[in-house]
């Protein structure tokens, strides 16, 4: 008898949901991607009806649902947390208190109304940091690993560490709020004038510019840190736990004034900022894993949760150990809690099984949906696009390869949409990484912002120890590793370029040529990296490798397929779109190509409306 169980996290920060049948993952995507709305926390109807329909399944034959978290449990942490700090916590329990009476007190009523009276399985719950692990473990590729789970908060538990053996995970120890790790990030990026549970990964992309002058009063003051890897906060620096901000009146007298206001002109001192947090947060990673490694002793590390996203800390960890090897959840926020609470039911509830794969089991994060040649023929008629349909695909690829060599920029949509925040090779942006001038067209051009940040590239997986500082064939499939650009691929500074490097203007920096491949290289030689490989990527390696042959160069900027503040594209239908509205030069849905210039005027006249649409991320 077949066995069905979908995951669902929900009502936070990031809604999905994933379906395990029979202990394989069938599907897997976020609720943002449907409904087009950047971090989508709602009941996830969307994500829930697409797993359903790739698993040619109605409610009616799901036999569990499970929800990532334990929504009373968490509710008392609210109380506990009101309590603690009454009356000075009113406010903030106030603006809470509506969305918990509406909704998440009643989680089980939302759940089952929205999957209609036809479902009569059964409704489980599961916890949220083990979802987390379980999100870790259950679909690495080893047999027994240590885990460790950092995010701001669950029910109580921050962070995690433990184990995972065969089919089991136990967790031997957790940290609670409120002291956290995502929670003291999430601080500084909210003083530094990002956007908390968003742009975390601003702050950890500014780090470079900066040096870590404040590592010793954030040891000194903020944290107290211990041998193994855990912490207490004093709690008179911060503010989560009572007002609406994350930072006290007293963190702001410390660092010398208020928040920056966002979108302000970034200071050295949001610099040194972003390298000081990111050193002690670093700091905290590697005593962790130091200490979960003395406990465990095995040589394989999972992690997950959202600091697990922190792909600088996560290099580190790579390269100065203990571990062998580390695999991280691509989906490591809370969207990945929908997978690991599916995969806890087959494996803890059920007991059944588990047979780790050499590679993992998560089908490189490809788990959304796909579209044929015949739907996107039909789409683009329908809207009358202009297009080639290139049926041989070593023919296309020699296309668009060459398309790449003159510099131009390429919608790339191929296969099933990725499940996690990063574009992977299904629904990216791709370019030349040789251009100088790379970084700045993809910015201005097609995301309509400025950045600071280099792009992302993606490495053939046999030349990953060429290009960079990592052992040859060492994996980093879903782009969560940072590692140095090696010397052989890096440029000397001139004299003029040194100078340039001391421009308080950062975009001014980021366009000095670091390296051969400068759209990919850091200002300090670091590159966040994604090797690729023909079992995982398919086609987007046959890309690759045309590319190569065409130019000797195995690397590609790969950034995901949206414009600022929007959710990574979906449908062909979303590509298209976004292709007109900016100056992306080329788009390939699958095997039909199609060129900006070739369009007729006047389509998608509604390109404004649509970039006004989408908030600052
Ligand atoms: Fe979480």
């Amino acid at each position: 008898m077949t066995t069905h169980i979908l995951g669902i996290s929900a009502f936070y920060h990031d809604a999905a949901a994933a379906l395990v049948r029979d202990g394989n993952i069938v599907a897997a995507a976020q609720e943002e991607r449907f409904t087009r709305r950047k971090h989508d926390p709602s009941y996830p109807r969307n994500a829930i009806a697409y797993c359903l329909d790739e698993g040619g399944i109605s409610a009616a034959e799901l036999d569990y649902v499970v929800f990532y978290e334990k929504p009373l449990v968490k509710f008392e942490r609210l109380l506990e947390t009101y309590r603690a700090f009454a009356p000075q916590g009113f406010e903030s329990f106030r603006k809470a208190f509506p969305l918990w009476a509406q909704y998440k007190l009643h989680i089980p009523r939302e759940i089952r109304a929205g999957l209609g009276s036809n479902f009569r399985g059964q409704l489980c719950f599961s916890d949220h940091h083990e979802s987390h692990a379980a999100s870790a473990f259950f679909p690495s590729p080893f047999e027994e690993a240590a885990i460790l789970t950092l995010d701001a908060v669950g029910e109580w538990s921050t962070s995690s560490i433990g184990v995972g053996r065969g089919n089991h995970i136990t967790l031997t120890y957790e940290m609670r709020f409120p002291h956290s790790l995502g929670m003291l990030y999430s601080a500084f990026t909210y003083y530094t004038g990002f956007k908390v549970n968003s742009g975390e990964y601003k702050l950890m992309g500014l780090a470079p510019y900066g040096q870590p002058v404040y590592a010793e009063v954030i040891a000194d003051k903020l944290v107290d840190l211990r041998d193994d890897g855990s912490f207490s906060l004093d709690m008179s620096y911060f503010n989560y736990c009572h007002g609406l901000t994350m930072t006290s009146e007293k963190f702001h007298r410390l660092f010398g004034g208020p928040p920056r206001l966002p979108e302000s002109f970034l200071t050295q001192k949001e610099m040194d900022l972003a390298a000081s947090i990111q050193v002690v947060c670093e700091e905290v990673v590697l005593r962790a894993a130091r200490h979960v490694h003395r406990l465990t002793g095995t040589g394989h590390l999972v992690l997950a949760g959202g600091v697990a996203l922190n792909c600088v800390a996560n290099g580190r960890l790579l390269r100065e150990g203990p571990f062998d090897r580390v695999w991280v959840q691509p989906a490591a926020g809370d969207a990945g809690g929908a997978l690991g609470a599916a995969l806890l039911v087959w494996h803890h509830l059920l007991g059944k099984s588990r047979y780790p794969q050499a590679q993992d089991s998560l089908q490189g994060a490809f788990l959304g949906p796909a579209f044929s040649n015949g739907e996107i023929g039909l789409f683009l008629d329908a809207v009358g696009a202009r297009y080639e349909y290139i049926s041989d695909e070593r023919q296309l690829l020699d296309r668009v390869a060459c398309v790449l060599g003159q510099e131009k920029v390429v919608g790339w949509f191929h296969g099933r949409m990725e499940y996690g925040p990063r574009a992977l090779g299904a629904r990216s942006i791709i370019g030349d990484a040789r251009s100088p001038q790379m970084q700045q067209t993809m910015n201005l051009k097609i995301k309509f912002r400025e950045s600071f940040r280099p792009f992302a590239p993606c490495v053939l997986h046999e030349f990953v120890d060429n290009v960079f500082e990592m052992r040859p064939n060492e994996e980093s499939p879903y782009m969560l590793f940072v590692a140095p650009v090696r010397a052989t691929w890096r440029l000397p500074l001139s004299p003029e370029n040194g100078k340039r490097m001391q421009d308080p203007d950062l975009r001014v920096r980021v366009s000095v040529p670091r390296s051969k491949v400068p759209a990919i290289t850091h200002v300090d030689y670091s590159a966040r990296i994604q090797t690729v490989d023909p079992e995982r990527h398919g086609r987007f390696y046959r890309l690759m490798e045309h590319f190569y042959e065409l130019t000797g160069c195995p690397i590609i900027v790969n950034t995901s397929f949206n414009i600022r503040g929007e959710p990574i594209v979906c449908t062909p239908e979303d590509a298209y779109r976004c292709f007109m509205a900016t100056d992306i030069d080329c788009l390939v849905l699958e095997n039909y190509l199609l060129m900006k210039e070739a369009q007729p005027p006047g389509l998608l006249q509604d390109a404004e409306a649509y970039k006004s649409q989408f908030s600052l991320d």
